[in-house]
């Protein structure tokens, strides 16, 4: 089961992706891509051996190409997943539409609560007392793809922010590789009558 991860910046959920799931199980990440040059993320997929390309927008004429020449650089490598690990961009409708229930994402709230970029401020702010992690497919939405798994986090007494970040990053690295091992066993299947509904087999 091949799988390739977009990345933008930190890559701690790549990081943990490559230790809990690569090489194991029949699951081989074959490709790391990054819409970024030079982010930490380039630099933990190499260490692991891991072919690394970069797609920045701004080298392209528009948003569409560069997403058509990520897709055609991973359609060549014949990935099965495509996992999206703290991409920071919006891909384009027609990159969604060619890999369809084979894009997932990571989110740190409880969607539909807090999607976008800001989902862990946005939280605090609100004055939400329970958070969490969320893994679904992408569609053309803003973190609005058919949810996989949740799980919830917490919000600490202090409503410190990096305490609240400790504690949700803690559980994406849990969370992302399960979905990741239940995607390739097979274990995640769509809903016959309800296309938001995902069956997942724990
Ligand atoms: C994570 O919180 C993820 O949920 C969000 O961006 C962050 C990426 O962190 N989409 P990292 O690059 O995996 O360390």
């Amino acid at each position: 089961f091949r799988i390739a991860v977009l990345v933008s910046g930190r890559g701690s959920n790549l990081q943990a992706l490559i230790d809990q799931v690569h090489g194991r199980e029949g699951i081989e990440i074959v490709a790391v891509a990054s819409s970024r040059p030079a982010v930490p993320a380039l630099a933990r997929a190499e260490r692991a051996g891991i072919e690394t390309a970069v797609f920045a927008a701004d080298d392209y004429p528009t948003r569409r190409d560069r997403d058509r020449a990520l897709g055609d650089w991973l359609e060549r490598r014949a990935v099965d997943l495509i996992v999206l690990a703290g991409f920071m961009e919006i891909l384009s409708g027609a990159f969604v539409e060619r890999f369809r229930w084979r894009i997932v994402n990571v989110h740190p709230a409880l969607l539909p609560s807090f999607p976008g970029t800001r989902a862990i401020e946005q939280a605090l702010a609100y004055g939400v007392k329970v958070t969490g992690v969320t893994v679904h497919f992408v569609d053309e939405g803003v973190d609005t793809g058919p949810i996989i798994l949740q799980e919830a986090v917490e919000v600490p007494y202090s409503r410190d922010v990096s305490e609240l970040e400790r504690r949700i990053h803690a559980v994406e690295h849990r969370l992302l590789p399960e979905a990741v091992r239940l995607i390739a066993a097979g274990a995640v299947r769509r809903d016959e009558r309800d296309p938001r509904v995902v069956h997942v087999e724990r």
